[in-house]
């Protein structure tokens, strides 16, 4: 077992247990190329500003780019004793390259080393993950193209309200996803400030340039507090709630997939790509990426809570519990990434089943409150009659066992003597949806002005 990087003053190695608790390595090499462009700009800085010689920055240099070249050629040779990706990086550029290496954590130290490098990952994450939620929308929205005439039942309750289009309910996602989206991009904003150069906890005496190291790295600015720079886990906590948020809304998108292919409502079946099949019983199609999603969402949410958990009482400055802040993040972006893409899979091919949908919209007195407005509008009555009058219509249909508009005009003058033959032109679903043309309502028309107006937003065709 070799000694590790901060020997100096233990005479014994870590025991087995402690390397096993301690060694992040497993996770945090996922942050390899950020490490090694953090350490590229710190060192070009540290050359800059006279504090190491420009002899040495270029044997650091050439030798990141080596170890960039093993770490793509899968060479590079991690060592679990050495702790994380960070040690590991600069273990090996000492074999590399000598003495050099250790100049390259002059004024730095791996409490702003990780954070930095945990920024750079969490601001592409975000970017990655915001993209993949315009895939999802531009799926459900070349569906919803394709649907804004079909006639489905809206519910409150989760019992038969009004009839709604399929286009106008697919669209209702798109609007979530790019709250979603916007508050992915809000936390890569927000979190793009650089903690390199906070060293420890309280900054450094060498006449470094953090706003070169900023620049270099993309980021808007320096930190400007070391001990907030090296604390702070905000942003991770940021990009988790919004993740957690945004897992919700696909959560609820699956919980309608498992209700729609349902032989109970049959609104839907998905492809054989998308389904499962049941090892006893031969019928089964089972929605399995769906209702996984639906677990998941709650996993997401968990991530963020753990992550709260060990921030929440932790003094200032660094203290290990923050270790863990990637493995949760990480789990979480994992996570989302492939849910949110099997949720754009399932959207891409699932088949619709309109006649299904159209007969539920139509059972149910769907088109009960048009009726109600019917009252309001040609008889002039004040709609809390025109309910009244509508409800003893429904009941009278109800103990019929038929539709409202299966009720004679006998029977319905017979509740109220104003009504006329006109009262059946809004008792269908088609009339009910049509009718509904305010901003943002279901109608055809409505829901086709979206359809273009998403076209366009997501530049689609
Ligand atoms: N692997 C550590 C982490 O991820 C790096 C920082 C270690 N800092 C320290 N003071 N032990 O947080």
């Amino acid at each position: 077992k070799g000694q590790t990087m901060w020997g100096g003053r233990f005479a014994a190695t870590p025991s087995d247990i402690m390397e096993d608790i301690n060694a992040s390595l497993d996770i945090d090499r996922r942050m390899a190329s950020e490490d090694i462009a953090g350490s590229r700009a710190h060192a070009d800085m540290l050359a800059e500003m006279g504090i190491i010689s420009a002899e040495d920055n270029e044997a650091i240099q050439g030798g990141l780019d080596a170890i960039t070249e093993e770490l793509k050629a899968g060479t590079f040779p991690f060592r679990r004793e050495l702790e994380d990706i960070h040690m590991n990086v600069e273990a090996r550029l000492k074999e590399l390259i000598g003495e050099p290496a250790g100049r390259l954590h002059t004024a730095r130290s791996r409490n702003d080393q990780v954070v930095t490098d945990f920024r750079l990952w969490t601001r592409g994450a975000l970017d990655e993950a915001s993209l993949l939620v315009a895939g999802l929308q531009a799926a459900l929205v070349k569906r919803a193209g394709e649907h804004t005439e079909t006639i489905m039942p809206g519910f409150t309750h989760l019992q038969t309200a009004q009839p709604v289009t399929l286009g106008h309910h697919l669209l209702a996602y798109v609007e979530m996803l790019e709250r979603d989206r916007s508050r992915l991009l809000d936390c890569a904003e927000r979190l793009n400030e650089c903690p390199l150069g906070s060293a420890a906890l309280a900054g450094t005496g060498f006449p470094i340039d953090r706003d070169m190291t900023a620049d270099a790295l993309g980021f808007a600015r320096p930190m400007a507090n070391s001990l907030d720079a090296v604390s702070a886990r905000d942003f991770a906590l940021e990009a988790l709630a919004a993740l957690s948020i945004a897992a919700t809304h696909l959560s609820r998108l699956a919980e309608e997939i498992v209700l729609w292919t349902s032989a109970q409502f049959g609104f839907a079946q998905l492809t054989d790509a998308w389904s499962t099949g049941s090892s006893i019983m031969p019928q089964k199609r089972n929605p399995d990426a769906a209702e996984l999603i639906r677990a998941k969402a709650s996993l997401i949410t968990g991530l963020y809570a753990a992550l709260q958990g060990a921030v929440k009482a932790l003094p200032l400055a660094y203290a290990k519990d923050l270790q863990d802040d990637k493995r949760l993040t990480f789990e979480a972006f994992d996570t989302y990434n492939l849910c949110i893409q099997a949720m754009t899979g399932m959207i891409d091919t699932i088949g619709f089943k309109p006649e299904n949908m159209r007969a539920a919209a139509a059972k149910g007195f769907s088109t009960a409150t048009d009726l109600a407005d019917w009252l309001v509008r040609e008889l002039g009555l004040p709609f809390r009659d025109a309910h009244h009058v509508t409800g003893t219509l429904v009941a009278k249909a109800e103990e019929k066992g038929c539709d409202l508009a299966d009720l004679s005009l006998a029977e319905m003058q017979a509740v109220h003597g104003g009504i006329t033959d006109a009262v059946f032109g809004v008792l269908t679903v088609e009339a009910s949806a049509s009718s509904r043309t305010s901003y943002g309502a279901t109608s055809p028309v409505r829901v086709a002005e979206q359809v273009a107006q998403w076209k366009q937003r997501l530049r689609l065709e």
